[in-house]
């Protein structure tokens, strides 16, 4: 396992590392929550249950509701969130969660129900839509949220432990990011609640955690603290995801991808850098899971910042146990071996809307935190690479 010291990191700006105040981590975490609430000093009283219908199908959120109906809690559910939600969804459940005025809120779900419940729990006792407190508005939280419980059913997106939400406005990400109102007050790491996950979707998941990992390390905004959780997280994703993905009951990396992913999530203090970027391009056109978009673009973000980040690039090799000279090679080997395609072209994209996703990704996700800055020379070698399917370690400008 690597080993990071302050010796290797930035340490010379003070930066905050914020995380949820209590972490429960093992088999039947989920069950526990009375006991976690009762800690944090949350008195029994109504509390809002955000899940989704396929977690309401597989009785996931089952340990959840028992441990609190049985702590005296009032539970009211939310489950109508269809896939990766909009503004209007969310404001929805906000409507719901002001309604209800709960004591606690608890989302039991992937990234798009934790996205949602963070939302609901801020919004009770701050005005207005969801969309205002987003990158297009930049409204920022006045009053505290209604403290949150989070409990992922997937092991990819992090929401558990981040400050961050985004919903689609239309055809574009809206993200209400960076604001510590978003902070869950606690999350409940169980592992039986991911067995059930298809092999595809943790492949997709488990890619974007690997991806905030990968790009949490390269960001110029990394800290000690956010290059320990990195590390940690990429040497048990690299080992852990192929087990996972061939074997859906293996308990131990069922465990190892969730714990990778929680600390991915803790690594999105460094703030992500251009392969997300490229990520909501490709998406907003393929209309693609995140972690698939994500982990195509993940080795070309990697070889477009080789140069200034490589002391980055070589911790990331020490976290997952590469070949400094191999690390690209070996990243984009991962993401291909658990069905990432090879190619956008394979994917049906016209070569002709290459030039407008890098004035795209240029306008709308621009990244001061890169290692590189970003321009439109480079994005479009680096698309025009990803397009032929050339490998990412081989592309040269
Ligand atoms: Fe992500």
């Amino acid at each position: 396992m690597a080993v990071v010291s302050a010796a290797f990191t930035p340490y010379e700006i003070a930066r905050p590392f914020r995380t949820p105040s209590r972490i429960w981590f093992g088999v039947g975490a989920s069950g526990r929550i009375a006991e976690c609430v009762g800690e944090i000093g949350v008195p029994p009283g109504p509390a809002l249950l955000v899940t989704d219908p396929v977690v309401e199908r597989l009785g996931l959120a089952r340990p959840v509701a028992q441990s609190l109906t049985a702590a005296g809690f009032a539970l009211h559910r939310y489950s109508d969130i269809p896939g990766e939600p909009s503004v209007e969804v969310a404001d929805s459940a906000v409507a719901a969660a002001r309604a209800l005025s709960p004591a606690l809120v608890v989302g039991v779900g992937g990234g798009s129900v934790m996205d949602v419940a963070k939302l609901s729990a801020a919004l009770v006792r701050n005005p207005g839509s969801v969309f205002e407190y987003t990158q297009f508005v930049k409204r920022r939280f006045d009053a505290p949220g209604v403290p949150t419980v989070l409990v992922p059913t997937t092991a990819g997106t992090g929401a558990e432990a981040s400050q961050n939400a985004v919903v689609t406005k239309g055809s574009l990400k809206a993200f209400a990011n960076n604001h510590p109102q978003l902070l869950a007050a606690a999350a409940l790491l169980d592992p039986q609640l991911t067995y059930s996950l298809p092999a595809k979707v943790t492949a997709e998941t488990g890619l974007d955690a690997l991806s905030h990992c990968i790009e949490g390390m390269l960001s110029t905004n990394a800290s000690a603290l956010t290059d320990a959780t990195s590390a940690q997280g990429i040497g048990l994703i690299v080992r852990a995801l192929p087990r996972a993905y061939r074997e859906g009951g293996d308990a131990s990396a069922r465990a190892d991808m969730l714990l990778g992913a929680y600390l991915g999530g803790l690594s999105l203090n460094a703030g992500m850098v251009v392969g997300h970027s490229i990520a909501y391009t490709i998406a907003n056109r393929l209309h693609c899971p995140h972690g698939f978009s994500c982990a195509l673009a993940l080795p070309y973000a990697m070889t477009y910042s080789r140069r200034p980040a490589a002391a980055r690039l070589a911790l990331v090799a020490r976290a997952a146990g590469f070949a400094e000279s191999d690390t690209i090679a070996r990243v984009q080997g991962l993401c291909q071996d658990v069905g990432i395609p090879e190619s956008l072209r394979a994917l049906g994209l016209e070569r002709e809307r290459l030039p407008e996703m890098v004035d795209e990704c240029l306008a709308q996700y621009p990244r001061p935190n890169n290692p590189r800055p970003l321009d439109a020379q480079g994005l479009r070698s680096l698309y025009t690479a990803m397009w032929e399917g050339r490998p990412a370690h081989l592309w040269q400008e």
